[in-house]
Protein backbone atom coordinates (compact mmCIF):
# COMPACT_ATOMS: atom_id res chain seq x y z
CA UNK A 1 0.00 0.00 0.00
CA UNK A 2 1.18 3.29 -0.70
CA UNK A 3 1.33 6.33 2.00
CA UNK A 4 -1.96 7.60 0.76
CA UNK A 5 -3.93 4.82 0.41
CA UNK A 6 -2.44 4.07 4.26
CA UNK A 7 -3.93 7.63 5.01
CA UNK A 8 -7.08 6.86 3.51
CA UNK A 9 -7.80 3.64 4.93
CA UNK A 10 -7.08 5.32 8.55
CA UNK A 11 -8.94 8.45 8.02
CA UNK A 12 -11.90 5.70 7.10
CA UNK A 13 -11.97 4.38 10.57
CA UNK A 14 -10.91 7.30 12.62
CA UNK A 15 -14.12 6.78 14.54
CA UNK A 16 -14.35 3.24 15.31
CA UNK A 17 -15.00 3.00 19.28
CA UNK A 18 -12.91 0.04 19.40
CA UNK A 19 -13.10 -0.43 23.63
CA UNK A 20 -16.62 0.72 23.10
CA UNK A 21 -16.69 -2.90 20.89
CA UNK A 22 -15.09 -4.71 22.91
CA UNK A 23 -17.65 -3.97 25.74
CA UNK A 24 -19.86 -5.77 23.19
CA UNK A 25 -18.08 -9.02 23.44
CA UNK A 26 -18.15 -10.48 26.67
CA UNK A 27 -16.19 -13.65 25.93
CA UNK A 28 -13.40 -11.27 25.47
CA UNK A 29 -12.94 -10.02 28.88
CA UNK A 30 -10.99 -12.93 30.03
CA UNK A 31 -7.49 -13.92 30.98
CA UNK A 32 -6.43 -17.66 29.60
CA UNK A 33 -3.63 -19.22 31.10
CA UNK A 34 -3.05 -16.00 32.99
CA UNK A 35 -2.42 -13.65 30.11
CA UNK A 36 -5.31 -11.25 28.85
CA UNK A 37 -6.74 -13.61 26.02
CA UNK A 38 -5.90 -12.77 22.60
CA UNK A 39 -8.32 -14.26 20.17
CA UNK A 40 -7.11 -14.61 16.70
CA UNK A 41 -8.45 -17.63 15.51
CA UNK A 42 -12.03 -15.97 13.79
CA UNK A 43 -11.43 -17.29 10.78
CA UNK A 44 -12.58 -20.56 12.24
CA UNK A 45 -15.56 -18.85 14.42
CA UNK A 46 -16.18 -15.67 15.67
CA UNK A 47 -17.35 -14.37 19.27
CA UNK A 48 -20.80 -12.74 19.72
CA UNK A 49 -21.79 -9.67 20.73
CA UNK A 50 -24.42 -9.30 23.52
CA UNK A 51 -26.56 -7.99 20.98
CA UNK A 52 -26.93 -11.55 19.35
CA UNK A 53 -26.68 -13.40 23.08
CA UNK A 54 -29.65 -11.47 24.12
CA UNK A 55 -31.89 -11.66 20.61
CA UNK A 56 -31.16 -15.60 21.32
CA UNK A 57 -31.97 -15.28 25.08
CA UNK A 58 -35.30 -12.97 24.48
CA UNK A 59 -36.59 -15.16 22.04
CA UNK A 60 -36.07 -18.63 24.52
CA UNK A 61 -37.55 -16.05 27.36
CA UNK A 62 -40.08 -14.64 25.38
CA UNK A 63 -41.25 -16.20 22.13
CA UNK A 64 -40.39 -19.95 21.73
CA UNK A 65 -42.68 -21.83 19.75
CA UNK A 66 -43.05 -23.50 16.41
CA UNK A 67 -43.37 -21.13 13.17
CA UNK A 68 -45.74 -21.25 10.16
CA UNK A 69 -47.93 -23.79 11.93
CA UNK A 70 -49.25 -22.19 14.85
CA UNK A 71 -52.31 -19.96 15.30
CA UNK A 72 -51.61 -19.05 18.98
CA UNK A 73 -49.88 -15.75 19.60
CA UNK A 74 -46.14 -17.16 20.25
CA UNK A 75 -46.34 -18.86 17.24
CA UNK A 76 -47.08 -16.08 15.86
CA UNK A 77 -44.47 -14.15 17.33
CA UNK A 78 -42.16 -16.56 16.58
CA UNK A 79 -42.97 -17.05 12.69
CA UNK A 80 -42.66 -13.09 12.31
CA UNK A 81 -39.08 -13.15 14.38
CA UNK A 82 -37.77 -16.02 12.07
CA UNK A 83 -39.70 -14.02 8.63
CA UNK A 84 -38.05 -10.99 10.07
CA UNK A 85 -34.45 -12.41 9.95
CA UNK A 86 -34.51 -13.56 6.00
CA UNK A 87 -35.56 -9.67 5.28
CA UNK A 88 -32.49 -8.72 7.30
CA UNK A 89 -30.43 -11.23 5.33
CA UNK A 90 -32.04 -10.17 2.17
CA UNK A 91 -31.23 -6.63 2.50
CA UNK A 92 -27.17 -8.09 4.11
CA UNK A 93 -27.14 -9.64 0.58
CA UNK A 94 -28.51 -7.07 -1.80
CA UNK A 95 -30.81 -9.89 -2.78
CA UNK A 96 -34.11 -9.60 -4.65
CA UNK A 97 -36.42 -10.95 -2.46
CA UNK A 98 -37.07 -13.51 0.37
CA UNK A 99 -38.01 -16.22 -1.24
CA UNK A 100 -33.90 -16.08 -2.79
CA UNK A 101 -32.73 -16.68 0.91
CA UNK A 102 -32.65 -20.17 2.13
CA UNK A 103 -31.91 -20.78 5.90
CA UNK A 104 -30.06 -23.57 6.29
CA UNK A 105 -27.07 -25.11 8.62
CA UNK A 106 -24.29 -23.66 7.25
CA UNK A 107 -22.04 -22.89 4.27
CA UNK A 108 -21.32 -26.73 4.09
CA UNK A 109 -25.25 -27.76 3.82
CA UNK A 110 -25.85 -24.93 1.25
CA UNK A 111 -22.90 -26.27 -1.07
CA UNK A 112 -24.68 -29.87 -0.53
CA UNK A 113 -28.17 -28.32 -1.36
CA UNK A 114 -27.11 -26.56 -4.76
CA UNK A 115 -24.51 -29.76 -5.76
CA UNK A 116 -27.31 -32.31 -5.18
CA UNK A 117 -30.53 -30.14 -5.87
CA UNK A 118 -29.23 -27.99 -9.12
CA UNK A 119 -26.50 -29.98 -10.36
CA UNK A 120 -26.84 -33.60 -9.90
CA UNK A 121 -30.36 -33.76 -12.35
CA UNK A 122 -28.74 -32.21 -15.19
CA UNK A 123 -25.01 -33.33 -15.18
CA UNK A 124 -23.84 -36.19 -17.28
CA UNK A 125 -20.79 -38.24 -17.78
CA UNK A 126 -17.62 -36.03 -19.14
CA UNK A 127 -19.33 -32.59 -17.99
CA UNK A 128 -17.38 -30.91 -15.80
CA UNK A 129 -17.65 -28.88 -12.68
CA UNK A 130 -15.03 -26.29 -12.19
CA UNK A 131 -13.32 -25.33 -8.82
CA UNK A 132 -10.01 -23.74 -7.77
CA UNK A 133 -7.28 -25.13 -5.97
CA UNK A 134 -7.77 -22.63 -2.77
CA UNK A 135 -11.31 -24.46 -1.67
CA UNK A 136 -11.94 -25.05 1.46
CA UNK A 137 -13.08 -29.02 1.72
CA UNK A 138 -16.76 -27.99 1.92
CA UNK A 139 -16.24 -26.66 -1.79
CA UNK A 140 -14.70 -29.57 -3.18
CA UNK A 141 -15.86 -32.82 -1.77
CA UNK A 142 -19.46 -32.06 -2.50
CA UNK A 143 -18.93 -31.32 -6.40
CA UNK A 144 -16.55 -34.73 -5.73
CA UNK A 145 -19.50 -36.83 -4.50
CA UNK A 146 -21.61 -35.59 -7.37
CA UNK A 147 -18.81 -36.74 -9.72
CA UNK A 148 -19.07 -40.05 -8.26
CA UNK A 149 -22.47 -40.22 -9.07
CA UNK A 150 -23.08 -39.08 -12.20
CA UNK A 151 -19.38 -39.51 -13.98
CA UNK A 152 -18.84 -36.14 -14.28
CA UNK A 153 -15.02 -34.59 -13.73
CA UNK A 154 -13.77 -32.46 -11.58
CA UNK A 155 -11.86 -29.64 -12.88
CA UNK A 156 -9.79 -27.58 -11.31
CA UNK A 157 -8.08 -23.92 -11.36
CA UNK A 158 -4.49 -23.40 -10.33
CA UNK A 159 -3.05 -21.01 -7.85
CA UNK A 160 0.34 -19.52 -8.05
CA UNK A 161 3.12 -19.34 -5.07
CA UNK A 162 1.85 -16.04 -3.73
CA UNK A 163 -1.94 -17.86 -2.75
CA UNK A 164 -3.69 -16.24 -5.97
CA UNK A 165 -5.81 -17.97 -8.56
CA UNK A 166 -3.78 -18.72 -12.03
CA UNK A 167 -6.73 -17.07 -14.54
CA UNK A 168 -4.25 -17.54 -17.76
CA UNK A 169 -5.80 -20.99 -18.57
CA UNK A 170 -9.34 -19.87 -16.97
CA UNK A 171 -11.00 -19.38 -20.66
CA UNK A 172 -10.40 -22.89 -21.95
CA UNK A 173 -11.29 -24.39 -18.13
CA UNK A 174 -14.71 -22.43 -18.55
CA UNK A 175 -16.23 -24.21 -21.96
CA UNK A 176 -19.17 -25.91 -23.24
CA UNK A 177 -18.81 -29.18 -20.91
CA UNK A 178 -18.77 -27.19 -17.74
CA UNK A 179 -21.95 -27.00 -15.46
CA UNK A 180 -20.74 -24.79 -12.92
CA UNK A 181 -18.34 -22.82 -11.57
CA UNK A 182 -17.90 -22.98 -7.47
CA UNK A 183 -15.50 -20.73 -5.94
CA UNK A 184 -14.12 -19.39 -2.79
CA UNK A 185 -15.01 -15.25 -2.68
CA UNK A 186 -11.69 -15.54 0.26
CA UNK A 187 -9.60 -17.90 1.25
CA UNK A 188 -9.65 -19.52 4.73
CA UNK A 189 -6.24 -20.71 4.81
CA UNK A 190 -4.49 -17.92 2.73
CA UNK A 191 -7.15 -15.23 3.12
CA UNK A 192 -6.65 -14.18 -0.89
CA UNK A 193 -9.43 -12.09 -2.06
CA UNK A 194 -10.61 -13.99 -5.45
CA UNK A 195 -11.50 -11.77 -8.08
CA UNK A 196 -14.94 -12.98 -8.25
CA UNK A 197 -16.58 -10.51 -10.02
CA UNK A 198 -14.77 -11.06 -13.24
CA UNK A 199 -14.79 -14.29 -13.26
CA UNK A 200 -18.51 -14.47 -12.37
CA UNK A 201 -19.03 -12.27 -15.60
CA UNK A 202 -16.52 -14.38 -17.86
CA UNK A 203 -18.74 -17.05 -16.94
CA UNK A 204 -22.22 -15.75 -17.63
CA UNK A 205 -20.77 -14.86 -20.56
CA UNK A 206 -20.85 -18.54 -21.26
CA UNK A 207 -24.04 -19.02 -19.43
CA UNK A 208 -22.19 -20.89 -17.48
CA UNK A 209 -23.87 -20.68 -13.22
CA UNK A 210 -21.61 -19.71 -10.46
CA UNK A 211 -21.52 -20.34 -6.77
CA UNK A 212 -19.77 -18.39 -4.44
CA UNK A 213 -18.51 -19.72 -1.11
CA UNK A 214 -18.88 -16.64 0.93
CA UNK A 215 -17.88 -18.47 4.21
CA UNK A 216 -14.79 -16.05 4.97
CA UNK A 217 -16.21 -12.99 3.13
CA UNK A 218 -19.12 -11.46 4.95
CA UNK A 219 -17.80 -11.32 8.09
CA UNK A 220 -15.53 -8.76 6.37
CA UNK A 221 -16.74 -7.52 3.28
CA UNK A 222 -19.83 -6.03 1.79
CA UNK A 223 -21.09 -8.86 -0.56
CA UNK A 224 -23.91 -7.52 -3.29
CA UNK A 225 -25.05 -10.54 -5.50
CA UNK A 226 -27.10 -8.67 -7.57
CA UNK A 227 -24.15 -6.22 -8.16
CA UNK A 228 -21.75 -9.44 -8.28
CA UNK A 229 -24.42 -11.47 -10.26
CA UNK A 230 -23.87 -14.68 -9.36
CA UNK A 231 -26.60 -17.43 -9.03
CA UNK A 232 -25.64 -19.10 -5.72
CA UNK A 233 -23.95 -17.27 -2.38
CA UNK A 234 -23.54 -19.49 0.68
CA UNK A 235 -22.69 -18.34 4.12
CA UNK A 236 -22.21 -19.53 7.51
CA UNK A 237 -23.21 -17.25 10.90
CA UNK A 238 -20.97 -18.28 13.37
CA UNK A 239 -17.85 -17.04 11.35
CA UNK A 240 -19.95 -13.49 10.97
CA UNK A 241 -21.09 -13.28 15.04
CA UNK A 242 -24.57 -15.28 15.19
CA UNK A 243 -24.84 -18.77 16.41
CA UNK A 244 -23.71 -21.98 15.33
CA UNK A 245 -26.04 -24.05 13.37
CA UNK A 246 -27.35 -21.25 11.00
CA UNK A 247 -26.64 -20.09 7.95
CA UNK A 248 -27.85 -19.22 4.15
CA UNK A 249 -27.94 -19.91 1.13
CA UNK A 250 -28.84 -17.22 -1.55
CA UNK A 251 -30.27 -18.47 -4.76
CA UNK A 252 -31.43 -16.95 -7.92
CA UNK A 253 -35.26 -17.21 -7.84
CA UNK A 254 -35.97 -18.74 -11.41
CA UNK A 255 -33.17 -21.42 -10.17
CA UNK A 256 -34.73 -22.18 -6.79
CA UNK A 257 -37.90 -22.59 -8.85
CA UNK A 258 -36.81 -25.08 -11.04
CA UNK A 259 -34.82 -27.08 -8.24
CA UNK A 260 -36.43 -30.28 -6.64
CA UNK A 261 -36.64 -30.05 -3.11
CA UNK A 262 -33.28 -31.20 -0.76
CA UNK A 263 -34.75 -32.81 1.71
CA UNK A 264 -38.21 -33.91 2.50
CA UNK A 265 -40.24 -33.51 5.72
CA UNK A 266 -42.78 -31.10 7.68
CA UNK A 267 -42.75 -27.55 6.30
CA UNK A 268 -41.73 -28.00 2.53
CA UNK A 269 -45.00 -28.96 1.54
CA UNK A 270 -48.02 -27.74 0.53
CA UNK A 271 -50.45 -31.31 0.68
CA UNK A 272 -49.12 -34.76 0.96
CA UNK A 273 -50.72 -38.24 0.15
CA UNK A 274 -49.35 -41.63 -0.40
CA UNK A 275 -49.86 -41.12 -4.16
CA UNK A 276 -48.38 -37.54 -4.69
CA UNK A 277 -46.73 -34.77 -2.35
CA UNK A 278 -47.20 -30.94 -3.91
CA UNK A 279 -43.83 -29.06 -2.61
CA UNK A 280 -44.19 -25.73 -0.70
CA UNK A 281 -42.98 -22.07 -2.16
CA UNK A 282 -39.89 -20.73 -2.01
CA UNK A 283 -38.33 -20.18 0.12
CA UNK A 284 -39.75 -22.75 1.94
CA UNK A 285 -39.24 -25.71 -0.32
CA UNK A 286 -35.87 -26.33 0.79
CA UNK A 287 -36.87 -25.95 4.74
CA UNK A 288 -37.38 -29.65 5.53
CA UNK A 289 -38.25 -29.83 9.27
CA UNK A 290 -37.99 -27.21 12.11
CA UNK A 291 -35.64 -25.35 11.33
CA UNK A 292 -32.78 -23.45 13.78
CA UNK A 293 -35.54 -20.47 14.72
CA UNK A 294 -33.42 -19.43 17.71
CA UNK A 295 -30.12 -19.63 15.53
CA UNK A 296 -31.94 -17.14 12.54
CA UNK A 297 -33.23 -14.43 14.99
CA UNK A 298 -29.43 -14.40 16.17
CA UNK A 299 -27.95 -14.04 12.52
CA UNK A 300 -30.56 -11.30 12.05
CA UNK A 301 -29.44 -9.32 15.09
CA UNK A 302 -25.36 -9.73 14.00
CA UNK A 303 -26.41 -8.43 10.27
CA UNK A 304 -28.04 -5.57 12.43
CA UNK A 305 -25.13 -5.31 14.69
CA UNK A 306 -22.53 -5.42 11.71
CA UNK A 307 -24.53 -2.61 9.52
CA UNK A 308 -24.98 -0.50 12.73
CA UNK A 309 -21.17 -0.50 12.32
CA UNK A 310 -20.93 0.12 8.99
CA UNK A 311 -19.25 -2.91 7.06
CA UNK A 312 -16.96 -1.08 4.85
CA UNK A 313 -15.55 0.67 7.74
CA UNK A 314 -14.61 -2.37 10.02
CA UNK A 315 -13.49 -3.85 6.77
CA UNK A 316 -10.34 -1.15 6.67
CA UNK A 317 -9.90 -1.49 10.49
CA UNK A 318 -9.92 -5.61 9.90
CA UNK A 319 -7.42 -4.23 6.85
CA UNK A 320 -5.01 -1.93 8.78
CA UNK A 321 -4.53 -4.91 11.44
CA UNK A 322 -3.49 -7.08 8.79
CA UNK A 323 -1.12 -4.80 7.73
CA UNK A 324 0.52 -4.02 10.80
CA UNK A 325 0.87 -7.32 11.46
CA UNK A 326 2.07 -8.76 8.19
CA UNK A 327 4.94 -6.27 8.09
CA UNK A 328 5.39 -7.37 11.82
CA UNK A 329 5.84 -10.97 10.90
CA UNK A 330 7.74 -10.49 7.36
CA UNK A 331 10.59 -8.33 9.65
CA UNK A 332 11.20 -11.37 11.97
CA UNK A 333 14.10 -13.56 10.69
CA UNK A 334 12.99 -16.92 10.95
CA UNK A 335 9.15 -16.69 10.24
CA UNK A 336 7.26 -17.28 6.91
CA UNK A 337 4.45 -16.12 5.82
CA UNK A 338 2.44 -18.80 3.61
CA UNK A 339 -0.36 -16.61 1.59
CA UNK A 340 0.89 -13.22 0.01
CA UNK A 341 -1.51 -12.52 -1.97
CA UNK A 342 -1.62 -8.46 -3.26
CA UNK A 343 -5.87 -8.34 -2.31
CA UNK A 344 -5.85 -10.35 1.16
CA UNK A 345 -8.65 -10.34 4.81
CA UNK A 346 -7.60 -11.13 7.60
CA UNK A 347 -5.86 -13.89 7.42
CA UNK A 348 -2.47 -14.45 8.18
CA UNK A 349 -1.10 -18.16 7.69
CA UNK A 350 2.68 -18.46 9.10
CA UNK A 351 5.00 -20.73 9.94
CA UNK A 352 8.18 -20.67 12.43
CA UNK A 353 11.22 -22.16 10.96
CA UNK A 354 12.07 -25.54 12.76
CA UNK A 355 8.73 -25.20 14.70
CA UNK A 356 5.63 -27.32 14.18
CA UNK A 357 2.36 -25.89 13.46
CA UNK A 358 0.67 -27.61 16.54
CA UNK A 359 3.48 -26.77 18.30
CA UNK A 360 3.00 -23.31 17.35
CA UNK A 361 -0.72 -23.20 18.53
CA UNK A 362 -0.41 -24.93 22.13
CA UNK A 363 2.77 -22.56 23.06
CA UNK A 364 0.60 -19.59 21.85
CA UNK A 365 -2.34 -20.79 24.12
CA UNK A 366 0.15 -20.50 27.51
CA UNK A 367 0.36 -17.36 26.48
CA UNK A 368 -3.08 -16.70 26.04
CA UNK A 369 -3.02 -16.09 22.26
CA UNK A 370 -5.50 -17.98 20.59
CA UNK A 371 -4.71 -18.79 16.96
CA UNK A 372 -5.50 -22.12 14.71
CA UNK A 373 -2.96 -24.85 13.64
CA UNK A 374 -3.23 -27.25 11.07
CA UNK A 375 -4.54 -27.88 7.29
CA UNK A 376 -7.69 -25.62 8.03
CA UNK A 377 -9.86 -28.12 6.17
CA UNK A 378 -7.50 -27.28 2.25
CA UNK A 379 -5.52 -30.01 2.20
CA UNK A 380 -4.96 -29.39 -1.41
CA UNK A 381 -3.57 -25.58 -0.68
CA UNK A 382 -1.06 -27.47 2.13
CA UNK A 383 0.07 -29.90 -0.59
CA UNK A 384 0.55 -27.18 -2.81
CA UNK A 385 3.34 -25.92 -0.37
CA UNK A 386 4.34 -29.01 0.52
CA UNK A 387 3.92 -28.61 3.90
CA UNK A 388 1.32 -30.51 6.24
CA UNK A 389 -0.18 -27.43 8.03
CA UNK A 390 0.39 -23.31 9.17
CA UNK A 391 -0.41 -21.55 12.14
CA UNK A 392 -2.72 -19.00 11.23
CA UNK A 393 -4.27 -15.69 13.04
CA UNK A 394 -7.37 -14.74 11.46
CA UNK A 395 -8.06 -10.66 12.81
CA UNK A 396 -11.74 -9.58 13.04
CA UNK A 397 -12.73 -6.20 14.01
CA UNK A 398 -12.86 -6.47 17.61
CA UNK A 399 -9.06 -7.46 17.84
CA UNK A 400 -6.47 -4.78 18.70
CA UNK A 401 -3.15 -3.70 18.12
CA UNK A 402 -1.91 -4.83 21.28
CA UNK A 403 -2.89 -8.11 20.31
CA UNK A 404 -1.20 -8.17 17.15
CA UNK A 405 1.75 -7.32 19.46
CA UNK A 406 0.78 -10.13 21.79
CA UNK A 407 1.19 -12.08 18.51
CA UNK A 408 4.60 -11.22 17.90
CA UNK A 409 5.75 -11.29 20.98
CA UNK A 410 4.30 -15.24 21.03
CA UNK A 411 6.21 -15.64 18.05
CA UNK A 412 9.69 -14.16 19.61
CA UNK A 413 8.82 -16.55 22.95
CA UNK A 414 8.39 -19.56 20.88
CA UNK A 415 11.57 -19.12 18.98
CA UNK A 416 13.34 -18.59 22.19
CA UNK A 417 12.01 -21.76 23.62
CA UNK A 418 13.34 -23.55 20.28
CA UNK A 419 16.59 -22.16 20.03
N1 LIG B 1 -13.41 -23.53 8.08
C1 LIG B 1 -12.92 -23.21 9.37
C2 LIG B 1 -11.53 -22.67 9.34
O1 LIG B 1 -11.07 -22.18 8.34
C3 LIG B 1 -13.10 -24.27 10.36
O2 LIG B 1 -10.88 -22.72 10.36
Amino acid sequence: MTQTELQTMAESFSDFDIAAIRRDFPVLNQEVNGHPLAYLDNAASSQKPVQVIEAVDAFYRHDNANIHRGVHKLSQRATDAYEGARSKVRDFMGAKSDKEIVFVRGATEAINLVAQSFVRPQIKPGDEILISHTEHHANIVPWQMVCEQTGAKLKVIPMTQSGELDLSGLDDLLNERTKILALGHVSNALGTVNPIKDMITKAKAKSIPVLIDGAQAVPHLQVDVQDLDCDFYVFSGHKMFAPTGIGALYGRQELLEAMPPYQGGGDMILAVSFSHTEYNTLPYKFEAGTPHIAGAVGLGAAVDYMQSLGIDKLAAYEHHLLEIATAELEALDGVSIIGTAKDKASVLSFMIEDVHPHDIGTIFDQQGVAIRAGHHCAQPVMEFYGIAATARASFAFYNTEQEVAALVDAIKNTQEMFA
